[in-house]
């Protein structure tokens, strides 16, 4: 079984003392902190903050504890030995002050470096999960929005996935269906009157393909009306050529959808809106049957509790919507996938979408009561991509922004940076192409997961390119500048983990091998709350740590302590790119 995290360790040796002190509690929880620095000083490693509330409760009934005090020294007496605990203290009013031995520190760095990263992936009690992102729509360019949806679903899977659950699935619930089709097949028949004509690059370049059927369709009432009778034929699917044509617009898009997956690294399964459309009506029959399914002015709907407007399921020209497609794309999900948590990542704007459809499961009694109770369904929100200005990010013409160009731009400017440097002359060409990769798109990721998920957040170039700041730049610098020394060392790294020893002699290794150790608690934290933003900043410390206070204190190529000191360079490495990988980012090993 996999190693716990430092604080669960902690919890399970306190859980023992306080029923020692305690034994009329025995489902006592044990308080466990880790301790964070007060003007630079750092007291202990971990607190037990348990004493004051188990004081409240004894109160009178055992006349030996006098003060919340006097049960933290109790606790602390009542410590089974462990080798993990250097040395305790009670603080204040009862706190109990953990000091962890160095020993035991560098004795389980020392065990992860031979076993490997994922000796440390913590269990969660997660078995059949679903992250619907991405999510882009058919003949629509991907934008920006999708971009958040693509870099936050995609680590929030890698998140899941490090956890090992029983099954995994990364959905592209791609918006292939719609009245949108109508006005582009239509246009499409009148471009090209032959289909067998349509070349790819006929109308490679989708978004103006939509913009122009747009116009006419705005402008044009015999267009208007051709179009509208284009999705009943495509829906009715009795003429076959409407189909193809249908085919044919999305898997244009889907070309251009996987060059993007493909630049950013993203594994997407897709389970396109249409593949539900047969879905729809025996899902709807059974909220009929249910009584769950009203009519609102023609329209059939859905009531949910707390929500004044109606979920509509069917149109009034009875026609389907986004929300007949969800809700027979979440009964599948439950009783064909059998998934027991499904996760939605889209903007914030949806959120009422989200909520209303999980009411309506809810009043079908399709999903739980307690939304914490298995089947889970869980929609991630985020905000919106702004520019400087703080509005909606736009280009100069106004248009939504295309993604490709913004990768581009990211790749182009890093390109730009490297050819600057003094060294650019000993790189191969195919280095710097893959180095402006890393770097550019790992920066475009990294500005977006670093911040809190549900603010609003600034697309700016020159900010999440500077190599000083909270930047994946930065990090990606601090990475090879490890590797580097590792390089100069001359030392096989691989012979010193199996001969070499790691001690932690120096405060500073100390600190550094203590938040090594604190990954999976960290980990589990962003997990829990699926945030991947806490993850970004423990790894932003990590760096700062390595650099400011280890690197900068202590000698590694050369001095006495090389060995031990090369080896916490190595596990440092290791937690960095596992990280990295977490967070979708390419590392980089030279610089
Ligand atoms: N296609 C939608 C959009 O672009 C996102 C779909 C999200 N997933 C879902 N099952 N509704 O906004």
């Amino acid at each position: 079984d996999a190693p716990a995290s430092v604080r669960k360790q902690l919890a399970t040796l306190f859980r023992e003392a306080l029923i020692a002190t305690v034994p009329t509690e025995p489902d006592v929880v044990p308080l466990i902190d880790a301790c964070v620095p007060k003007n630079g000083v750092k007291h202990a490693d971990y607190q037990c903050n348990n004493a004051m509330s188990l004081f409240a409760k004894i109160k009178g009934k055992r006349p030996e504890f006098k003060s919340p005090r006097s049960v933290g020294e109790a606790i602390m007496k009542n410590l089974p030995p462990s080798e993990m605990v250097e040395s305790c203290s009670v603080a204040g009013p009862g706190f109990v002050n953990i000091v962890l031995s160095k020993k035991w520190i560098s004795k389980s760095l020392q065990k992860m470096l031979t076993d490997g990263i994922d000796s440390w992936a913590p269990r969660l009690p997660i078995k059949r999960v679903m992250v619907d992102f991405s999510s882009p729509n058919i003949a629509k360019e991907m934008h920006v929005g999708h971009l958040r949806s693509t870099i936050i679903g995609d680590t929030l899977a890698r998140m899941l996935e490090f956890c090992q659950p029983e099954c995994l699935i990364r959905r592209n619930h791609i918006g292939d269906w719609g009245t949108q089709f109508g006005m582009l097949i239509a246009y499409l028949f009148e471009k090209f009157p032959n289909p067998e004509d349509v070349k790819e690059s006929d109308i490679g370049d989708l978004q103006a393909f939509y913009k122009a059927s747009k116009l006419k369709f705005d402008s044009d009432p015999d267009f208007k009306k051709k179009a509208q009778l284009s999705v009943v034929e495509l829906q009715s699917g009795e003429d076959p050529k409407y189909r193809t044509a249908w085919k044919q617009i999305c898997d244009i898009s889907r070309t251009e959808f996987n060059k993007v997956y493909q630049r950013l690294g993203i594994r997407l399964e897709e389970m396109p809106e249409s593949f539900f459309n047969p879905l729809i009506p025996p899902t709807l029959e059974k909220l009929e049957k249910l009584g769950l399914i009203e009519d609102n002015d023609g329209a059939r709907v859905i009531f949910v509790e707390g929500v004044d407007i109606p979920l509509i399921a069917v149109k009034r020209d009875g026609g389907y919507n986004y929300f007949s497609t969800d809700l027979a794309s979440l009964w599948y999900r439950l009783n064909v996938e059998k998934l027991d948590w499904n996760i939605y990542v889209t903007d914030v704007g949806q959120w009422q979408h989200f909520d209303m459809l999980f009411k309506a499961f809810r009043r079908a009694g399709w999903l739980p009561k307690d939304p914490n109770e298995y089947p889970i369904c869980t929609h991630i929100g985020f905000g919106l991509v702004c520019g400087d200005d703080g509005k909606r990010f736009r280009s100069r013409s106004s248009e939504t922004v295309r993604l490709v160009d913004l990768l581009d731009e990211a790749k182009r400017r890093c390109k730009v940076a490297l050819l600057e440097r003094d060294n650019a002359k000993d790189w191969t060409e195919e280095e710097i192409e893959k180095t402006s990769e890393a770097i550019g798109y790992g920066a475009v990721k990294y500005a977006d997961l670093k911040i809190n998920r549900t603010t609003n957040y600034t697309f700016n170039f020159d900010q999440m390119l500077n190599d000083k700041g909270n930047t994946a730049v930065y990090l990606l610098y601090a990475h090879a500048r490890i590797c580097s020394i590792i390089r100069k060392s001359g030392k096989d790294i691989e012979e010193l983990k199996k001969t070499g020893n790691l001690v932690l002699e120096h405060e500073d290794e100390r600190t550094l091998g203590l938040h090594l150790l604190q990954f999976t608690e960290v980990f589990v934290e962003s997990c829990s709350n699926l945030l991947p933003n806490v993850l970004c900043e423990y790894l932003y410390n990590l760096s700062e740590i390595f650099t400011k206070k280890f690197y900068s204190s202590c000698q590694v190529v050369g001095s006495p302590e090389e060995t031990s000191r090369l080896l916490l360079c190595e596990a440092t490495l290791i937690v960095m790119r596992h990280c990295f990988y977490l967070l979708g980012i390419d590392p980089v090993y030279k610089l």
